[in-house]
């Protein structure tokens, strides 16, 4: 309401609402570099591709009669409740888009009501983002270092910070193919962006001859070489169980065998995600991969999704395929990038809007009621 009524008395959005020029309106603010690192894909971007058209292949089935001006988006998810089935996915590297980086995004969720999950490769410190989160509610992911002594200290500093759950990334434990930033020789961090939470560590510094002040290069490939290419197996899951008391996520979960072994190592959740198609190109879109994942261990564990929601009826569709929840990655970034804090809150109010007026002209009352029977195959 407060949207319409503001476009009623004549007071312009700071940016479009059309959610789909969010991305060709960020290329004229960004430099090339950044942009194309934000917009960009794994090889061919054929997975970016291939994440939005498996939305186009479901529709929303509008029951009438049944709509109602009294809606709630509320839901819980891993048993806390929020006030939208929407959560800001992890995204590092905020400071190439705007300088007030993740603390802005940081500050847009806790006023919109929606949990972030910060990055390890967040260009702002675990603490300071949470400052600017205050009452918020946050989540830490992990790109897991290999130093277990560091990666300790930083489940420590999380946990202190008040950051709830632990989300895990599986699928960059080494970075893949991606040519748009090879042919511009654009690798953010290469440049020391995204290196807040290493550089700020107690322990990753303790093993540095140099601080990073005094040595950057020779700290940032530290840091680089400490948070990917290690071999990871599914037993040694166990160690972060071990170093963290509230929920464990799993991301990037697209192999229902996968979801089951989650389910096996003791894990809470997991994200259905190929991380926005950065990583595997020529994998299936994340969206075809979530009915199977569902079947597999919906009751067993809570499922959330992310890659390629852009729209209110893009976040209907992915809950009545079993999704709880979905993460939103790139429109936020955008929103950043455009006007900061207040642009990641346009962005967020807007898709909220969106998802509240599409749940009730779809003929629902509440997200938690959407199931297979809302939507169709195309
Ligand atoms: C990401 N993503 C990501 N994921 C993660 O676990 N840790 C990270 O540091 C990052 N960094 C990151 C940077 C940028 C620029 C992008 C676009 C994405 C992946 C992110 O969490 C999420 O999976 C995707 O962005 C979801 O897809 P959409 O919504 O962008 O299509």
């Amino acid at each position: 309401n407060e949207i319409y009524l503001q476009g009623l008395g004549g007071v312009l959005p700071p940016f479009s609402t059309d959610p789909t020029t969010l991305e060709s309106a960020a290329r004229e603010v960004l430099e090339s570099g950044p942009f194309s690192y934000v917009a960009g894909g794994a090889g061919s971007a054929s997975t970016v591709r291939a994440n939005r058209e498996a939305f186009g292949r479901w529709g929303l089935v509008p029951r009438m009669l049944t709509g109602s001006t009294e809606r709630d988006l509320t839901t819980t998810v891993l048993g806390r409740e929020v006030s939208a089935p929407v959560l800001l996915a992890p995204v590092g590297v905020q400071s190439i888009v705007h300088p007030d980086a993740e603390a802005a995004t940081a500050r847009a969720a806790a006023d919109v009501g929606l949990p972030m999950i910060l990055s390890t490769a967040s260009s702002t410190g675990i603490e300071d983002v949470a400052a600017a989160n205050g009452a918020g509610d946050r989540w830490f992911q992990l790109y897991r270092p290999s130093d277990p002594d560091v990666c300790a200290s930083l489940l420590r500093r999380a946990a202190s910070a008040g950051y709830t759950t632990l989300v895990v990334t599986l699928d960059t434990w080494t970075l893949a193919w991606r040519p748009t930033d090879l042919d511009q020789a654009y690798l953010p961090f290469l440049k020391g962006e995204g290196m807040a939470v290493g550089f700020s560590d107690p322990v990753f510094r303790g093993l540095l001859e140099k601080t990073p002040e005094d040595d950057p290069a020779t700290a940032i490939l530290r840091w680089l070489f400490m948070i990917t290419g290690t071999d990871y197996d599914w037993a040694s899951l166990a160690f972060l169980r071990d170093h963290w008391d509230g929920p464990i996520v799993l991301k990037g979960i697209q192999h229902p065998d996968d979801a089951r072994r989650a389910v096996d190592a003791g894990m809470d959740g997991i994200v259905v995600s190929n991380h926005g198609g950065r990583q595997v190109d020529g994998a299936i879109a994340a969206l075809d991969a979530l009915p199977e994942v569902v079947a597999a261990v919906g009751d067993r564990v809570e499922v959330l999704f992310d890659s390629g929601v852009r729209t209110g009826s893009d976040v209907l569709i992915a809950l009545a395929l079993g999704a709880r929840a979905v993460l939103l990655g790139r429109p936020y970034v955008y929103g950043l990038a455009h006007a900061g804090a207040d642009g990641v809150r346009h962005v967020l109010r807007g898709l909220l809007a969106d998802l509240d007026l599409t749940l009730g002209l779809s003929g629902h009352r509440r997200v938690r009621d959407l199931g297979p029977d809302a939507i169709r195959r195309r």
